[in-house]
């Protein structure tokens, strides 16, 4: 999905004069003209816009050719023909088997339900990336000299080649063993960072596909490549572990180039390349990079520089069935941050403060002398004396040194490595520093920005702030727990509380697909879920390093919400022998449906004052915990069955869930209604995840309340808690409460941070103390996304906006806002497969004013504060009047009314009578 608003404005407007219904939108397994595609039916998605309210489609038709100009019978690859059929998103591809290599274009038409015929689409395309092994032409090269096994400095390869015909179009494709970083005669191929993107490597090994018309010119080119250690073979996770998946750098490179007398030719790596060391002497992603501009070679990415003295390649055998076409988003360049100010702390240091905490990096353009080697580190907060604060980097050094050639202004920035910061400090810099001499790019994958949430109170219109920062930032090539000391690893628990509030905010479902294959991947042979994905770590024979409860099941719990997201089953499909394996895993290690074996790291980080003499810390019995993970898990693979219409599985996983539920009311549950555990978290998870039967519930609920007001109406969860502990207290009737909660403004609160100066999310609830001084240096990030998971309750609660679960994708919406906490407005909206969603309320003295918005082609249910369905206008005439609206429910607080899409601004009188 893309950005096209003013398109769609314009197209509003032509659309008012003529009444039509126009398709827009076109989207190819998730992505607007894809490029490299390995799936034999790829999934097809488009939108309708429509100048009437109520517009749905009642058929398609689709046309597939591989010709861009002619859609004529005889070049069509496939043709739908007219299907009666209201489905517009993920509509598979069943023509003839798709081509490797080859672009297919395309194009959609529908009816709608008032007889109408847009117009065709227009013409989108998709091209297949390698789809056979047997495709790759290209052989894997690596150096051909003896290298620095120290410093490991990044290898560059080259080769020119010759044009001398007209070309059509050219294809590169791509991957390496590390990162890469590549050029046609001094262009950079593409515009994303860190690729081929971290997976784990072994077994799944991403190559992107990339247009390169544009870089190739008749007569002599010149392609150079700078290999980077990453996470292939550079330090990752506190232990500072090196090689984890090889020792060796390595490229692959396959240009494909089509002539326009339907002529092929390839350029592609082998032993005729040649190879030497460049200016980066060495990068690493946690310790940073260092460019020597002295070591250049200078020309070396154009064509007829004199490479004689360089060094040639070896070229090595690897299994290339491991290579997989890349779909995710990947890294890219996005805002970008001037100093704030530039000053001298009293420790007298050189910093600059960009006003942001952010992932990505510096770029500085200097000048000065030969060999001046500029040192730049990286923090995220100053500590309370106003000096530059690393500690909590533990091991990461996230310092760049740059080295000047000394011929005027020099520019330099990384190009294998990322920082979290929000300040710099310079060292070694003779001259004075001004704004335009430095600038910060935040970096981040280029998922599609999908939601907005906004307020009458600022300090949480600075938490949702903070919350998208904080993705932003954590997500990079995989889903983070942080972006900034020496971890920075693709946490299972972390990804799993925080999706759903992501996928709020940016279109998650490629980045989420892709790493839930690498999940998948590296799931042992028993079926436990490794904490870390893409694991770089070993599991041992107790397998340490995987199953704790939360945490592995992020296994069942993010395939399951991301298709309540997105609606797309194959997401199920594809995950669901990983899904059931995890639930297999802890049935073999459970006795009698109690789930007793294992290790978890329970409630991480909830509310333990420091001398708990008093005993308020919220320790949750972790094997209670358990029991309710194992419950919900198995509950959603129960579920799962049933959407994939696995009958069988269905009954079993079914039975299984009320056996561990049964077991859960045996060994954790008094008679009088006690939780083992008297904290917030053991009582949401027992009702999230509904592990008591219905008369048990009330008392429970009874216990959280009281046991909120035994803290002063604080939060005192952790990791698991968190994020279902607002939604539990509004579905039993506490949104009061849970307004309460998140309008707290001292530890432990959202607020707090916010309140103490905070742009993004924090590890932990005191990061910063209100002295100023800081928590525990061994567990300390001020940008984890985590607790951030209340951005789904404010969407959802706040604003009120839901897909409706039984009709997944947002085909059905839910806008039911529930208000409280003082507020007096919202607005939030979201980009669907259909469209924008929106829905935004105002409260003007005992009015309300509702105004939604709902896509062309999906219903939607509204709930509106009001006695009765006659106090209710709709642009200011009773709803009753209205053929638009139908009024289903009336409970004389609350009316609830069927729409169809369109805008509607409601009013209505909030006065009780
Ligand atoms: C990470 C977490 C993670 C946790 C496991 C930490 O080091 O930063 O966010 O989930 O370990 O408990």
């Amino acid at each position: 999905m893309k950005k096209h608003f003013l398109f769609i404005a314009v197209l509003a407007f032509h659309l008012c004069i003529h009444g039509q219904v126009k398709v827009e939108n076109l989207l190819c397994e998730n992505v607007i003209n894809p490029i490299g595609i390995d799936i034999t039916k790829p999934l097809m998605s488009w939108s309708l816009l429509s100048d009437k309210r109520g517009t749905s489609q009642t058929a398609y038709e689709i046309m597939v050719s591989n010709d861009m100009d002619s859609f004529d019978v005889k070049k069509l690859v496939w043709t739908t023909k007219k299907i009666f059929s209201s489905q517009s998103v993920h509509v598979p591809y069943l023509g003839a088997t798709l081509q490797s290599g080859t672009k297919y274009f395309w194009k959609v038409r529908v009816w709608d339900n008032f007889g109408r015929v847009s117009p065709w689409s227009v013409t989108s395309y998709w091209q297949m990336g390698l789809t056979n092994k047997e495709d790759w032409k290209a052989k894997w090269i690596q150096i051909a000299f003896e290298e620095d096994s120290v410093n490991r400095p990044s290898p560059i390869f080259r080769k020119e080649f010759t044009i001398t015909k007209k070309i059509k179009s050219a294809t590169a494709f791509i991957t390496s063993h590390g990162l890469y970083e590549g050029a046609i005669n001094g262009k950079k191929i593409g515009d994303a960072f860190f690729t081929p993107g971290w997976s784990s490597y072994n077994k799944r090994l991403q190559y992107q596909s990339y247009d390169v018309t544009s870089l190739i010119k008749s007569g002599g080119n010149a392609i150079g490549v700078t290999l980077g250690n990453g996470w292939y073979r550079g330090p990752v996770g506190w232990i500072g572990n090196k090689n984890i998946y090889g020792k060796e750098l390595g490229l692959l490179f396959q240009l494909q180039i089509e002539y326009s007398d339907g002529t092929k030719s390839f350029v592609t790596s082998d032993g005729s390349w040649k190879s030497t060391i460049g200016s980066i002497r060495s990068s690493d992603i946690y310790n940073g990079e260092t460019i020597d501009a002295r070591k250049e070679k200078v020309g070396w990415l154009q064509y007829g520089y004199g490479d004689s003295d360089w060094f040639g390649v070896n070229v090595k055998e690897f299994d290339n069935s491991i290579l997989v076409a890349s779909y995710k988003e990947l890294p890219k360049r996005k805002e970008s941050f001037k100093p704030l100010k530039i000053s001298r702390t009293p420790k007298n240091e050189l910093i600059v403060d960009f006003g942001q905490n952010l992932v990505g990096f510096v770029q500085l353009r200097i000048s000065g002398s030969a060999g001046d080697s500029i040192i730049i580190s990286h923090a995220e907060v100053l500590d309370k004396a106003g000096n530059f604060y690393t500690d909590n980097l533990r091991k990461a050094k996230q310092q760049n040194i740059f080295v000047l050639k000394g011929n005027g202004i020099e520019t330099f920035e990384p190009h294998f490595t990322y920082q979290g910061f929000r300040y710099v400090r310079i060292d070694n810099y003779q001259g004075d520093l001004k704004p335009e001499d430095i600038t910060a790019y935040a970096l981040y994958a280029d998922l599609e920005q999908t939601g907005s949430f906004n307020c009458s109170n600022p300090l949480l219109n600075q938490l949702q702030h903070n919350i998208q920062w904080g993705q932003k930032g954590n997500y990079l090539s995989v889903p983070t727990d942080c972006p900034q000391r020496d971890e920075r690893l693709g946490w299972t628990g972390d990804a799993q509380v925080f999706f759903r509030t992501g996928a709020f905010n940016m279109h998650s479902y490629n980045f989420f697909s892709d790493w839930l294959k690498d999940l998948a991947a590296d799931q042992t042979e028993n079926g436990s879920v490794p904490h870390t994905i893409p694991n770089p770590f070993i599991i041992g024979e107790n397998n340490d390093g995987s199953g704790s409860a939360g945490w592995s099941d992020a296994s069942t719990i993010i395939p399951w919400d991301m298709y309540l997201f997105y609606g797309n089953k194959r997401i199920l499909e594809e995950q669901y022998s990983s899904m059931k394996a995890w639930v297999d895993f802890i049935t073999s290690k459970s006795k009698n449906y109690l789930w007793v074996n294992g290790w978890h790291f329970g409630d991480w980080l909830s509310y333990i004052p420091e001398n708990d003499w008093q005993e308020k810390g919220a320790r949750t019995d972790k094997q209670l915990i358990a029991q309710c993970f194992y419950a919900h898990s198995a509950e959603l693979l129960a579920k799962t069955a049933q959407t994939l219409n696995k009958i069988d599985d269905f009954k079993m996983y079914s039975d299984l869930s009320a056996e561990i539920k049964k077991a859960y009311l045996n060994e954790y549950v008094t008679g009088n209604t006690r939780l083992i555990s008297n904290t917030q978290t053991a009582y949401v998870l027992a009702l999230h995840f509904d592990m008591l039967p219905e008369s048990m519930r009330p008392k429970i609920i009874e216990r959280l309340v009281q046991n909120i007001y035994d803290y002063n109406d604080h939060l005192t969860t952790g990791f698991l808690g968190t994020p279902y502990l607002c939604h539990v207290l509004s579905r039993f009737g506490h949104t009061d409460l849970a307004y309460k909660l998140l309008l707290q403004t001292d530890y432990p609160s959202w607020l707090y941070q916010v309140k103490a100066g905070a742009t993004t999310i924090w590890e932990r609830w005191d990061g910063q103390k209100p002295d100023g001084s800081f928590q525990d240096i061994g567990m300390n990030s001020f940008n984890h996304y985590a607790y951030g998971a209340i951005g789904d309750w404010m969407y959802r609660i706040v604003a009120g906006l839901n897909p409706n679960d039984a009709n997944p994708g947002y085909k059905e919406i839910i806008i039911k806002p529930q208000f409280g906490g003082g507020l007096t407005s919202a607005d939030a909206s979201l980009l669907t497969f259909y469209g924008r969603v929106r829905s935004a309320w105002k409260i003007e003295g005992d009015k309300i004013n509702m105004t939604v918005e709902i896509p062309c082609n999906t219903t939607a249910s509204v709930f509106v504060p009001a006695t009765t369905a006659s106090l209710i206008t709709e642009s200011g005439k009773s709803i009753l009047k209205s053929k638009d609206i139908v009024v289903k429910n009336e409970d004389g607080k609350v009316v609830e009314l069927e729409l169809g899409s369109g805008k509607y601004v409601f009013t209505a009188s909030m006065k009780q009578d």
